[in-house]
């Protein structure tokens, strides 16, 4: 990787290609990312009940602070609106809505001076999203909530883009996450007990890259750069909206970033919505990921 492109013009197909190629695309706030961005401001204001929602982690007790989390953000990713203005931002940044593929946005929090960084606030280790069953065609979507200063960010560690590092993905699978671990992320406080693909090997997290855009600005990256959370003590905490996308001709084609290091089974395929009608993806298609793209590059 080697390039940030800021608001570019460049069609579907050839930003999809650099994407996977490891490029990032930046861009500015759009009418629906920010229309997205004030619905989830009045959802988390609702929940800490008139407390400043950036620094509401020093007024309250951890489990507290942990159980309001545990019912906003289910509420967030599952109400319709949120899927209606992921539609809206696809449309303004001419993604293909019948070739796109979705999945519901979540909402992450960074909590500053590790005040809660298990389960519902995961403090995310260095990873690839491919570690978690994501298909090497996955891209990530990031976006900003409150204003965002580098020291509460999250970071590439570009290097990694070519490097393979030996992790622990060979014992992830997707589908038994879900039956296992997933509900129990509320749970998970001080420690977490859930079982996640990690570094298996010391890493070299410099140089690294953290782009910072305005509230509602958007950034595109392949699902399988390595990146992780900048660990926070700016007093404030970090909130963030991330959704992924997947086009249904380069999921059929097989097409994607190289897959280095990931060996992973299972697969999130199953969870994307058509950008235009908000259908599956066709369960043969769903099917041919099961086994991982590590398992198929392999093979
Ligand atoms: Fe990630």
């Amino acid at each position: 990787m080697n390039t940030v492109f800021f608001d570019a013009d460049v069609s579907d197909k050839s930003r999809r290609q650099q994407l996977y190629d490891g490029q990032l695309f930046v861009y500015s706030p759009t009418p629906s990312s920010l229309a997205l961005v004030e619905f989830v401001r009045e959802l988390i204001r609702e929940a800490f009940e008139g407390l400043d929602p950036e620094t509401a982690q020093y007024r309250l007790p951890v489990e507290r602070y942990a159980a309001i989390l545990a019912d906003l953000k289910p509420r967030f990713i599952h109400h319709s609106a949120s899927k209606e203005l992921i539609q809206g931002i696809l449309r303004e940044l001419r993604f293909d809505l019948d070739e796109t593929y979705f999945d519901v946005p979540r909402m992450r929090t960074a909590t500053s001076d590790d005040y809660l960084t298990t389960g519902i606030a995961y403090a995310f280790h260095p990873h690839r999203d491919t570690w978690y069953s994501a298909p090497q065609c996955q891209l990530n979507w990031w976006m900003p909530i409150f204003e965002l200063v580098s020291g509460r960010s999250m970071a590439f560690h570009p290097r990694y883009w070519t490097q393979p590092v030996r992790n622990s993905s060979r014992g992830y699978n997707y589908g038994e996450w879900n039956r296992t671990q997933r509900f129990a992320a509320a749970q998970q406080i001080g420690t977490d007990k859930r079982i996640q693909p990690r570094p298996e090997e010391p890493m070299d997290l410099d140089p690294q890259i953290r782009v910072i855009t305005p509230v509602g600005g958007v950034l595109l990256f392949s699902a399988a750069h390595m990146h992780s959370t900048v660990p926070n003590s700016t007093g404030r905490t970090r909130f963030s909206i991330d959704f992924r996308t997947v086009n249904i001709a380069d999921a059929r084609g097989f097409r994607g970033a190289p897959n280095i290091d990931s060996e992973c089974t299972g697969t999130t395929m199953a969870d994307y919505l058509r950008g235009s009608d908000l259908s599956h993806i066709p369960p043969d298609l769903v099917a041919a990921y099961e086994q991982g793209d590590g398992v198929r590059a392999a093979s």
